[in-house]
C-alpha cells in the first residue's frame, strides 16, 4: 500500500500502526482522521539525519505546519528537535500554547496583518520571512516601537518551473508570494532591508512548489539562490549566512507514484549548492528546509462510513460517505489522486469502480472519481489513504457540518488528539 504504516490483518481489515481501522472507526465514530505517530517521527528523523549529514551539522529542518497543525503535532515535531514554519497568527498561537520554542519558528505569509506582526515580534519569533515591501516597513516600525531588532529572511521567487499543478506552483514570477528575482525587485528589497535600523537580514528563502518528484528543480533553485546571495554581497557588501530552500518533496498517493528518498534530495541539492559556493567562493550558508506534506501525509488516513450507493446505468456509480469536501477539499480544489480501500474488505479484490461523493450540497463535493474499490455496501468503512496533509488543516464547516475528530496511534493504542466538533461548537460564536 502507499504507506508503510498500513497493512491488512487476519480478519482482512485494514490496519494502521498495527491497529484495526474498522475497530477504530467503531470506537471513535466517522468521519475520523487517523495518524500513525511512528511514521511522523521516522520522517522527522530521516530529514534531520540527512540535513545534518549533507550540510555538516549546519542545517535545520522546519516542519511546514500548514500541512497539519494542532497542539499534539507541534509537541511531536518539537520533541524530535525540528523547528516549524507558521503562516498565521493562529498557527503561531497554537505552537506557542504548547511551549514550542519561539526561536525555532519561522513566520511566513504574503499578507501578515499588523496584529500578526505585533504578536510575532512580542513573542520573539526566531525569523520572519518577509514577503513584500509594505510588510518590511511595517515590521521595522513595529520592531522599533518594541525596542527590538528582528531576524528576517526575504521570500524570493527564483523563477523555477517545477512541473507541478498550477495551483501549487509558487516559485515562478506570476505568483502572489515574494519578490521576483529576474526583475531586480528582490535585490532592491534586500538592499533596503540591510539599511533598516530594526531589521537583521540573515538570509533568503524560496519555495518552488509542492509534490515535486525530481531533484533538478531543487538543485537549480539552490544554485540560483547562492548566486543571488553573491549578488547581494556585491551590491551591499553584506554576506548573508542563511538560506531556506522551502519544502515540496513529493509523496506516494498512488501505487504508480515513485517518490525519491528524502535523503537523495538532500544529497543532490547539497552537491549542487556546495559546488556553486566553491565556484564563486561564497561561504556555504546554514541551510533550512520546510517539508510539510512529506512529514505528515503518509502518516494519515481518513475513515468514513458508506451510506447511499447509486448506480446510474452507463454513467457511473456514486458511493456516498459521511464526510466529503468539508474534511478533504483537495479533490475539489486540485483533482488530487488518492488510493481508496474498503477497510473491512481490504483483502478482497478491488472489483468495483466508484465515484466517492461527500454529503455537502455541492456537485463538486467528490473525493475521487471512477476509482477502484472493493464492492461496497451500506455501512462499510471506507479508508482514504495518505490524507495526513492538507486535509484537516484545510477543513471547513460548509453546510454546518462539524469537523471530524483526529486520533493518533502509538504502540497499538489510539488516543484522541482533536475532539470531534459538536453542534454547540458550530453555534459558539453566533450572536
Ligand atoms: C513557504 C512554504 N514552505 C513549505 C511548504 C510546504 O510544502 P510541502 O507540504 O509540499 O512540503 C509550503 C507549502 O505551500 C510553503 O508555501
Amino acid at each position: 500500500m502507499v504507506s508503510n504504516c498500513l497493512d491488512i490483518n487476519e480478519k482482512g481489515n485494514l490496519t494502521i500502526g498495527g491497529v484495526d481501522t474498522v475497530q477504530t472507526a467503531k470506537e471513535f465514530g466517522t468521519p475520523l482522521y487517523v495518524f500513525d505517530e511512528e511514521t511522523i517521527r521516522e520522517a522527522c528523523r530521516s530529514f534531520k539525519k540527512s540535513i545534518d549529514q549533507y550540510y555538516d551539522g549546519n542545517g535545520m529542518v522546519l516542519y511546514a505546519s500548514k500541512a497539519f497543525a494542532c497542539k499534539e503535532m507541534y509537541r511531536i515535531v518539537g520533541s524530535e528537535g525540528l523547528g516549524i514554519d507558521v503562516v498565521s497568527g493562529g498557527e503561531l498561537y497554537t505552537a506557542l500554547s504548547v511551549g514550542f520554542p519561539a526561536d525555532k519558528i519561522f513566520f511566513h505569509g504574503n499578507n501578515k496583518t499588523l496584529d500578526e506582526i505585533q504578536f510575532a515580534v512580542k513573542n520573539n519569533v526566531g525569523h520572519i520571512v518577509v514577503d513584500n515591501i509594505t510588510e518590511l516597513n511595517t515590521l521595522n516600525n513595529v520592531a522599533k516601537a518594541n525596542g527590538q531588532k528582528v531576524n528576517i529572511m526575504l521570500r524570493i521567487k527564483p523563477g523555477i518551473d517545477a512541473h507541478t499543478h498550477d495551483f501549487i506552483k509558487t516559485g515562478q514570477i506570476d505568483s502572489k508570494f515574494g519578490f521576483a528575482l529576474e526583475t531586480g525587485e528582490a535585490l532592491a528589497a534586500a538592499t533596503l532591508a540591510t539599511t533598516l535600523s530594526n531589521i537583521n537580514l540573515t538570509g533568503m528563502h524560496c519555495h518552488i512548489g509542492s509534490q515535486i518528484f525530481e531533484t533538478d528543480p531543487f538543485c537549480l533553485a539552490a544554485v540560483t539562490m547562492i548566486k543571488f546571495l553573491q549578488d547581494i554581497k556585491t551590491e551591499t557588501g553584506v554576506t548573508l549566512s542563511e538560506l531556506n530552500l522551502g519544502g515540496g518533496f513529493g509523496i506516494k498517493y498512488l501505487e504508480s507514484d515513485k517518490p525519491r528518498k528524502y535523503d537523495e534530495f538532500m544529497r543532490e541539492v547539497s552537491k549542487s549548492l556546495k559546488a556553486k559556493c566553491e565556484e564563486i567562493e561564497f561561504p556555504v550558508p546554514k541551510i533550512f528546509i520546510e517539508p510539510g506534506r512529506s512529514i505528515i501525509a503518509p502518516a494519515g488516513i481518513t475513515l468514513y462510513t458508506i451510506g447511499a450507493i447509486k448506480n446510474i446505468p452507463n454513467v457511473r456509480n456514486y458511493v456516498s460517505i459521511d464526510g466529503g469536501m468539508g474534511d478533504n477539499p483537495r479533490y475539489a480544489l486540485y483533482k488530487s489522486s488518492y488510493e481508496l480501500v474498503v477497510a473491512n474488505k481490504a483483502s478482497q479484490p478491488k472489483d468495483f469502480i466508484a465515484t466517492v461523493a461527500g454529503k455537502c450540497c455541492e456537485s463538486g463535493d467528490l473525493i475521487q472519481e471512477n476509482a477502484p474499490i472493493q464492492t461496497p455496501q451500506v455501512g462499510d468503512t471506507l479508508a482514504v489513504l495518505a490524507t495526513g496533509a492538507y486535509n484537516y488543516s484545510m477543513a471547513s464547516n460548509y453546510n454546518r457540518i462539524p469537523r471530524p475528530a483526529a486520533v493518533m496511534i502509538k504502540d497499538g493504542i489510539a488516543r484522541m488528539i482533536i475532539n470531534r466538533e459538536s453542534y454547540e461548537d458550530l453555534v459558539r460564536n453566533d450572536i
